[in-house]
């Protein structure tokens, strides 16, 4: 079994909701020992570089997302010279350009086209219409990251996801191979996201029970899914019964950043463990452990409940 070494975050190649790049550090701290690793909700995948040297399968639904991820490991150039092109015709024809690479990803779903869109679009912020359709508009105040940066951002990306499995796939679908020996990193939609992302469903029961499977199986999996931003608490109710620790890592990031810019210190992060937390990953004093570790008990579902 390989241990993780601590690398740092990379910047974001694409800005992702949700993303944890913030936190990455801090998550990966807890990390424990593992065979293969997997990540069924890559978005963004601020956590790959964290990965350390085991072999890693990292999926997400989302097929324009896979497809740009395989571009950059595969053809890191052909990414680079794509945003370069299409950026300088956006500063050199105007606004237009804009919105010809929209229609065109609409048509064609290409990658790139995704990430000229994703970097220049308004507030970075990917969002689609009920047909699929992206559906921002031009940041017309800014030009979207030079490409000359974006190039070195994507060449470090490019070096660091070599070796990883990149799929289209539904969670349960992705991690059909996991076993014993495997880490599983889940970072699924916000539950109070729900619907604003709109990149496919999320249901909560499903979850619950794929993570019942995983810990039946005995591997280990590592879990995001609550927060606390500002005044409001996001709870979800993950049974008791399927975690051993809870850690809440602080941090100033935020799915609501209007929540964020008004009190960016309540902002936290809660994490549930399926296994003992490793001792190192405890002497960060900013982070507190909030369950003290407790067996994990075979789920009963709630139908098996009412028989
Ligand atoms: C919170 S984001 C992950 C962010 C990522 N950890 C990062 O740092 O950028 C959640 C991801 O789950 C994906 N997703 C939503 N439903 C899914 C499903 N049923 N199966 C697989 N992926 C799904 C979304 O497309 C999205 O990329």
């Amino acid at each position: 079994m390989s241990r993780v070494a601590q690398p740092r975050a990379l910047p974001p190649v694409i800005k992702w909701p949700g993303s944890k790049r913030l936190v990455a550090a801090q998550l990966a701290a807890y990390f424990p020992a593992f065979d293969r690793y997997f990540e069924p909700f890559v978005g963004g995948g601020s956590m790959l570089p964290f990965r350390g040297q085991s072999s890693a399968i990292a999926s997400d639904i989302m097929p324009e997302l896979i497809h740009l991820w395989t571009t950059i490991r595969d053809k890191p150039d052909l990414a680079i010279a794509g945003y370069t092109k299409r950026w300088h015709a956006r500063q050199q024809s105007g606004y237009t350009v804009f919105y010809d690479v929209r229609d065109s990803f609409n048509l064609t779903r290409d990658p790139i086209d995704f990430l000229f869109l994703s970097r220049t679009c308004v507030n970075g912020l990917i969002r689609f219409n009920q047909d699929g359709g992206f559906n921002n508009s031009l940041h017309h105040t800014r030009p979207g990251i030079a490409p000359e940066t974006l190039a070195r951002v994507i060449l470090m990306w490019s070096s660091a996801i070599q070796g990883v499995d990149f799929q289209v796939a539904d969670y349960t679908a992705a991690l059909g191979s996991v076993t014993k020996n495997d880490f599983v990193f889940l970072d699924p939609p916000y539950e109070s996201t729900r619907g604003r992302y709109q990149f496919g469903s999320f249901e909560p029961e499903r979850f619950y029970a794929e993570l019942d499977r995983l810990n039946r199986i005995g591997a280990k999996w590592m879990l995001t899914y609550d927060g606390n931003a500002g005044k409001r608490t996001y709870k979800v109710g993950l049974p008791r019964e399927l975690y051993k620790a809870k850690v809440a890592i602080h941090t100033g990031n935020s799915p609501f950043p209007r929540l964020m810019k008004q009190d960016p210190d309540r902002v936290t992060e809660s994490v549930y463990l399926n296994y003992k937390p490793p001792a190192a990953s405890r002497l960060n004093p900013r982070e507190n452990l909030l369950t003290h570790p407790v067996p994990i008990a075979p789920r009963i579902a709630p139908a098996e409940t009412a028989r």
